[in-house]
């Protein structure tokens, strides 16, 4: 925050070279209680240079500080305590969110560089599982957020379209399947199909054999095989896109695994010259020994590729095309295991920015304590979910503001960003209880709270059109706008700190925090009233509407002006 900037600035001044910019902004504290200011330097660490007591340091340098966007600087024991001047930090930080409007937290940090995200990325004939929500709201998210951090990025849906399984539901479809149902209702009719395999293959285990055979013809470019596969592939497609849809999400690729096919050859060859595979089983591996790690499967014995296989390729062609300065893969932590072995291939390999590849896991989602499978064609399937919580949305909006217009689209995008904003709020790697109640309650921790909270102060802001005194001073004294204040400030920092945590809850968090604090405020003051702070206050509430709704917006929920 620019606050901090200037006090960490001035002290580095006064410090005279004792210590880096750096170094002091690392030791620079928000203090937990009031009584101990806004900002609090430490001054144990230079007791050594100075030959003095960090209390006898704190006394000295504070005497020299000072600051117009503070009221003092006093020292407290051995820390240096500074109190914001709350007229004049409310004045320029309103200023400064009613100037930028969107634009405000956007940072510099990522200007000329790429993240890559690897999000979303279903599996061709299988439903978009909750696991796969997780990861599309997640990753999106944090693209939006990597792009508020400076960076360009490049969204990814590396589609599960192809592996072994598309062997086995080959041989499902020529043995059970029926063309008019599949395109009846392709996703349920695929799965179908790929269940009935697996429960036959028990007592057949031919049809084991079978399937291998039909993916290696597939892999060989059999014109029958390819034909399905595209089909299967297609009508898939089309099904996710839907959901992309609602959510309001877009990639830029969906190179999903057989765009690497005709590149996993040079990955080996690279493995090859390096001198990395070894024989096991009659397989080709990379060991990983060193690591304490089981080796990377890259060829099985009968040649064919694995999903690890494509993953390397991938790998390189990300580096070779985007040239990426951080590459994160969002995608549950059942895969924990296979990301470090990639990573480590890639070290192995001497590339350097296997540094920069992240795998950014989470948690499950619970049914009643219970997690959610897709396996056993035990699925809850997205789109009902979707339509559950936009009916729930559309009622206690119809209750709360019956004459409300455009009921249905309002609905959609509370309905929509309750389920996102349920799966954001918490720490990435908790498990998330669904419940739709929970998720869609108007009080407590939830998207529709923010989104209500935003609707509301649009609504004061819209009661005062015409009444904002132009150029009046925007300072604000009060005690209860304080805590809004002081998020508004904080706004920069959190949208840094998510990004390095590749959390985005924490944005989540601190939306919630806003609009308690907003509706605190809200309770306890006259925001319309002749006397001189209206033009404040009512700056007040068009920031917290311009944080609100950009917040929102970076966790992909869209903020409605009435609800
Ligand atoms: N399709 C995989 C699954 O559903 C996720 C792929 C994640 N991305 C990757 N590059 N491996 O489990």
């Amino acid at each position: 925050m620019e606050l901090r900037k200037a006090f960490v600035e001035m002290t580095t001044e006064q410090l005279a070279g004792m210590l880096t910019e750096e170094e002091i902004n690392a030791l620079t504290e928000q203090p937990k209680h009031d009584t101990q200011g806004d900002l609090a330097f430490p001054c144990f660490a230079l007791a050594k240079q100075f030959k003095k007591s960090p209390a006898v340091i704190a006394l000295e340098l504070a005497a020299r500080m000072q600051h117009p966007l503070f009221d003092r600087i006093v020292s407290d024991g051995p820390y240096v305590n500074a109190f914001f001047d709350k007229g004049k930090v409310s004045s320029y930080i309103l200023q400064k969110v009613l100037a930028d409007g969107a634009a405000y937290g956007q940072l510099k940090t990522g200007e000329g560089k790429t993240v890559t995200l690897d999000f979303s990325s279903p599996n061709i004939a299988k439903p978009f599982s909750m696991g796969h929500l997780r990861s599309t709201v997640i990753g999106n998210a944090l693209a939006n957020i990597a792009e508020k951090n400076g960076y360009a990025t490049v969204r990814i849906n590396h589609l599960g379209d192809w592996g072994t399984q598309f062997g086995k539901l080959i041989t499902a479809y020529k043995l059970w399947g029926s063309e008019e149902k599949v395109k009846q209702s392709p996703i349920q009719e695929l799965l179908k199909l790929y269940v009935e395999f697996h429960e036959r293959a028990a007592n057949q285990p031919e049809l084991e054999d079978e399937a291998r055979k039909w993916f290696k013809q597939l892999e060989d470019g059999n014109a029958e095989a390819q034909a399905l596969w595209n089909w299967f592939r297609d009508e898939s497609l089309q099904e996710f896109g839907g959901i992309y849809e609602m959510l309001g999400i877009r990639f830029d690729s969906f190179a999903g695994e057989a765009f690497y096919n005709d590149k996993m050859e040079a990955a080996i060859d690279l493995l090859e010259q390096k001198q990395l595979l070894s024989r096991s089983e009659g397989a080709d591996v990379v060991e990983l020994t060193e690591y304490n790690l089981p080796p990377f499967l890259i060829r099985k014995s009968d040649g064919a590729t694995l999903y690890g296989t494509r993953d390397l390729a991938a790998a390189l062609y990300r580096q070779e095309t985007y040239d990426f300065s951080r590459s994160l893969y969002v995608v549950g932590q059942e895969q924990s295991l296979h990301f470090k072995q990639l990573f480590h291939v890639l070290e192995k390999l001497g590339f350097g920015w296997a540094n920069d590849m992240v795998h950014v896991p989470f948690g499950f989602i619970l049914k009643d304590g219970k997690k959610m499978s897709t396996r056993k064609g035990k699925v809850v399937l997205l789109q009902e979910v979707i339509n559950e919580a936009i009916a729930m949305a559309e009622e206690s909006i119809a209750r709360k503001n019956p004459a409300i217009a455009d009921k249905q689209k309002i609905a959609r995008t509370v309905g929509i960003g309750a389920i996102i904003f349920h799966d954001l709020k918490n720490e990435r790697m908790n498990n998330v209880e669904f419940s739709l109640e929970d998720m869609l309650a108007f009080e407590g921790a939830t998207g529709p709270y923010v989104q209500y909270t935003h609707a509301r102060a649009c609504s004061i802001l819209a009661k005062a059109s015409g009444r904002a005194s132009e150029g009046g001073s925007l300072a604000l004294n009060d005690v209860y706008s304080w805590p809004a204040v002081k998020l508004l400030l904080a706004f920069p920092d959190v949208i840094g700190n998510s990004f390095e945590q590749n959390e985005p809850g924490q944005i989540a968090r601190y939306l919630i925090a806003l609009s308690q604090e907003f509706n605190s405020y809200y309770g306890r003051v006259k925001i319309l009233g002749e006397d001189g702070e209206q033009a404040a206050r009512l700056a007040l509430v068009e920031a917290v509407t311009i944080v609100l709704k950009e917040g929102l917006r970076l966790l992909g929920v869209a903020a409605p002006e009435k609800m």
